[in-house]
């Protein structure tokens, strides 16, 4: 009965193994709130579920995440509805829904939270994760897919990780797309039969999938394949040189790649992934994403365009805890109150709820512990003011109020306890 869903973890507020801890996650989430409200994103939140068919449109029914990947189920009305695999499809749903295409543009959105795919559990790839994701509508400027990149980096050095490298293609508009996947189909045609099977199965309905297979023998073959720069309008080429134009404006190291392609068939013009070496992973990117121009259109808006990204952030916390980035501590507890009897436990509520009102964190003992065990308590929290609240200081109106850090102790009248803590904390 204690078993966790395979694929899926919690998140602890003490763990062993780091980067579970509740800590890390509210470091890495408070850190890609900052980075995307400066560049003007706004928050969104969006169902952990949508209708099947908008992943089916969207994602595309060849991927590997709508062929295989999603967890899908009947309601009780027989519609069919499935956890988001990714964010993308859902954004762009409630994009489109609530008019938002109406208004002035750009808009500039991000969320936070789980994406659900049924994969292979490793070190890096899990069946509950959660990703960072920003998505930015309404305009065709390069600029904004060098800005969206650019945020991306901004948040990884921020969170004080290194060596990110940003890899960049442009995958073509739909009729480049067309040209390319008639000669890649062409080139792989002749090999079909030493192809692995889901390369072969992809042959005739999304070659350029073919390009990045994990089998030894296909990826060899698709070494010799056309590239896709040698198809490209000549707006796309364009496009590709003034976002690596604007990229170097920004001062993003970036890595040309031609052979880049993305698993989710919305992409156009602009691709790109961040990577970074995570030790025992197979996968080290670590995020990625691109222009959906037709997108917003496919899910019933008008055709207008969009670009944004992916972060997983497992795989953000995994390289945090490799290269050994300090996160920072929780606040600590700034009083622990030792109390004797009934009567002291009594009073020491009030007071514990002066103190909370006050803004002050506050804790005692619910145990019946003896003071030795109270004070061994307060230790391990790490409080800073420990507050004694005996017999003789109960008759007087008082309490014993020990600085942990400098070690004096003073007796301290109940109605200036509040004001006494404050001001020497604030010391
Ligand atoms: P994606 O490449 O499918 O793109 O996922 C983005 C990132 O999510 C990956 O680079 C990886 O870090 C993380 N990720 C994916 N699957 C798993 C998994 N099973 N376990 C752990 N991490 C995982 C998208 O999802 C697009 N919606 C990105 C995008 C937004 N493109 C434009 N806008």
């Amino acid at each position: 009965m204690s078993k966790i869903v395979k694929g899926m973890f919690d998140v602890m507020p003490k763990d062993e193994e780091n980067w579970r801890q509740v800590q890390w996650w509210r470091f890495v989430e408070s850190t890609a709130r900052t980075v995307a409200e400066r560049f003007r994103f706004q928050e969104v939140r969006t169902p952990l579920v949508e209708y099947t068919e908008l992943f089916k449109r969207g994602v595309g029914d060849t991927t590997d995440i709508v062929e295989k990947e999603m967890y899908t189920f009947t309601d009780r009305a027989g519609r069919s509805i499935s956890l988001r695999p990714e964010g993308t499809a859902g954004i762009v749903r409630s994009f489109v829904g609530h008019k938002v295409y109406a208004q002035p543009q750009p808009t500039k959105w991000f969320y936070m939270g789980p994406m659900y795919r049924y994969e292979r559990q490793q070190v890096g790839r899990y069946r509950q994760f959660h990703q960072l994701g920003v998505e930015a509508f309404g305009s065709f400027d390069p600029a904004l897919d060098a800005e969206v990149i650019a945020l991306g980096m901004q948040f990884f050095e921020e969170l004080g990780l290194k060596g990110v490298q940003v890899e960049i293609n442009n995958v073509g508009d739909p009729e480049s797309r067309a040209r390319y996947f008639e000669a890649l189909i062409a080139y792989f045609e002749p090999y079909k039969e030493e192809l692995a099977e889901d390369a072969q199965n992809r042959l005739y309905r999304n070659p350029m999938r073919i390009l990045d297979s994990k089998d030894p023998h296909t990826h060899e073959i698709a070494m010799g394949a056309p590239s896709i720069l040698e198809y490209l309008s000549e707006d796309s080429r364009a496009n590709l040189e003034a976002v690596k134009q604007y990229l170097d404006i920004l001062g993003v190291n970036y890595v040309q790649n031609d052979r880049l392609v993305r698993g989710l068939d919305y992409y156009t013009q602009t691709a790109f992934e961040y990577m970074v070496d995570i030790p025992g992973a197979q996968a080290s990117t670590i995020g990625g994403g691109g222009r959906y121009n037709g997108l917003v259109q496919e899910v019933g808006g008008p055709d207008m365009p969009g670009v944004g990204f992916g972060v997983g952030l497992e795989r953000v916390l995994l390289a945090l805890e490799e290269q050994k980035v300090v996160v920072p501590e929780p606040s600590r507890l700034d009083c622990y109150m030792i109390t004797f009897d009934q009567a002291t436990k009594r009073k020491s509520m009030e007071l514990l709820a002066e103190l909370r009102r006050a803004g002050l964190s506050a804790e005692r003992d619910y145990l019946d512990r003896k003071m030795k065990a109270q004070m061994k308590v307060a230790d391990r929290e790490q409080a800073r003011f420990v507050a004694i609240l005996g017999e003789d200081e109960l008759a007087q109106n008082t309490i014993q109020v020990k600085n942990m850090e400098t070690g004096t102790q003073e007796a301290v009248p109940f109605d200036q306890l509040v004001t006494y803590i404050q001001t020497e904390k604030g010391r």
